[in-house]
């Protein structure tokens, strides 16, 4: 994958309006439709500092995530006041705290052994955060990561990319289903209209800004 976005000026430069303070809503409201046993592992790409992180390694799930930025991965265990460990394997640092694991560097660097127990995809502001000349490349990946084809929880964008340049950028829902298939069935959640919650976006000129949750399922 090309990088383009200087994803570290963004964390130097706080500029993360991306994190969300809170859990995501529809990570809450659809896990547990998932159906997960205590134990299975989640992965979260392109993890940021979220806080679903640390919420998911509540309900009982070995959180698997993997981030650029090492301001993001340290701002994640300061915030959460979670002791950690900190090693080197290969072109990552690694922070192992219980049952949290992030490895601290490029998405494209990770191997299927990094996600052996993976059993679901939760991809919040992941799949958006990409340029549309990556997205194929991304999706690839995270195939062949796979040990096995898994559920995922995914949470686009769609709003008018001619108003307003991204990240995040607009993910329209068939190109979702063109980028997983034949591999994946798409189902849409939910489909929430946030532009009045936006009002910056609304300044730009945009009138819809669609959140979408998504459930992709494995077809084979
Ligand atoms: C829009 S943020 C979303 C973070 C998180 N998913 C959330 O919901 O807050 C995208 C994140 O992807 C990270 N990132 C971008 N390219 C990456 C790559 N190639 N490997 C690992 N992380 C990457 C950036 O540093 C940034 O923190």
């Amino acid at each position: 994958m090309k990088q383009t976005i200087d994803w570290h000026s963004f964390w130097a430069r706080e500029r993360q309006g991306f994190h969300e303070g809170d859990v995501n809503v529809y990570l809450r409201r659809h896990l547990p439709g998932f159906g997960l046993q205590p134990g299975d592992a989640v992965f979260v790409p392109l993890c940021g500092k979220a806080v679903d992180l640390q919420w998911l390694a509540g309900q009982g799930h070995p959180v698997i995530g993997v981030e650029l930025s090492p301001v993001a991965v340290e701002a994640f265990f300061e915030e959460s006041e979670l002791p950690y460990e900190r090693s080197k394997e290969g072109p990552f640092t690694v922070y192992r705290s219980i049952n949290i694991t992030l490895y601290q560097g490029d998405y494209m660097d990770l191997r299927p052994h990094h996600l052996e127990d993976c059993r679901l995809v939760y991809d919040r502001a992941s799949l958006v955060a990409i340029e549309d000349f990556n997205r194929p490349a991304y999706v690839c990946h995270l195939l062949g990561l796979l040990p096995e084809p898994v559920p995922m929880l995914l949470v686009t964008l769609e709003y008018d990319q001619s108003k307003m340049s991204g990240p995040p950028f607009s993910v329209p829902l068939d190109e979702v289903r063109e980028l997983y298939a034949p591999a994946y069935r798409v189902r849409e959640l939910e489909a929430v209209e946030q532009i009045d919650e936006r009002p910056r976006w609304r300044e730009t000129g945009l009138e819809s800004l669609l959140e979408r949750a998504l459930r992709l399922e494995p077809t084979a």
